[in-house]
């Protein structure tokens, strides 16, 4: 299985200067678009995820790629952090940083019930600007953080320190 694992993400490019001068990007595209690339770590992924969760969140736009796989594998529903303007019904909203630019995630109205345990997944932790918000917007509406499960984390760039007080799942540190 590691070895399949480790087949899987030697399908991920680096492109430097992508988005911007300074930024060795990590393209996950190829490993998704491999089927079996995508089933080992969709697998993989969802085995990160705790027992007890009610919920996937699954962050824009490759998290939500991710999040549905692990919520089916999981037999969980999934709920979409979405960017702004694309919710009819809006609880709450947070800007943020990442380690390109900055974003705005909103999250839906009345979707996470109080006290539910959601695991927030997505592809990338970079900066840990994207997951934090997300958290935030769970929290605001009274839901409960369980995990993170993200499948490459960019050690460096401070994501884990950023998340200190969560626990954070991934598949692969580069
Ligand atoms: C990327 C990536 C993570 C985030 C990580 O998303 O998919 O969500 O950046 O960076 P951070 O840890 O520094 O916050 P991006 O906003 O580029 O959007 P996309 O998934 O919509 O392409
Ligand atoms: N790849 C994909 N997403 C990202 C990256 C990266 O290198 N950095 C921040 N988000």
């Amino acid at each position: 299985a590691s070895a399949d694992l480790a087949a899987a993400f030697a399908l991920i490019r680096e492109i430097p200067d992508f988005p911007e001068p300074g930024v060795l990007f990590r393209d996950i595209g190829p490993l998704l678009a491999d089927a079996a690339a995508f089933r080992t770590v969709v697998d993989a992924l969802a085995g990160t995820v705790p027992d007890r969760v009610d919920l996937v969140v699954a962050l824009e736009a490759r998290g939500f790629l991710l999040g549905a796989a692990v919520g089916y594998a999981r037999n969980l529903g999934v709920v979409a952090v979405r960017k702004p303007g694309k919710l009819p019904m809006v609880a709450h909203r947070v800007d943020y940083a990442l380690e390109y630019g900055s974003a705005t995630f909103e999250l839906s109205d009345q979707i996470v019930a109080p006290g539910q345990r959601v695991v927030v997944v997505d592809d990338v932790l970079a900066t840990g600007g994207t997951v934090r918000a997300a958290c935030e917007l769970v929290e605001h509406v009274g839901g409960e953080v369980a995990a993170v499960s993200v499948v490459l984390e960019l050690a460096g760039l401070g994501g884990r320190d950023r998340l200190a007080d969560r626990d954070v799942r991934t598949l692969l540190t580069v």
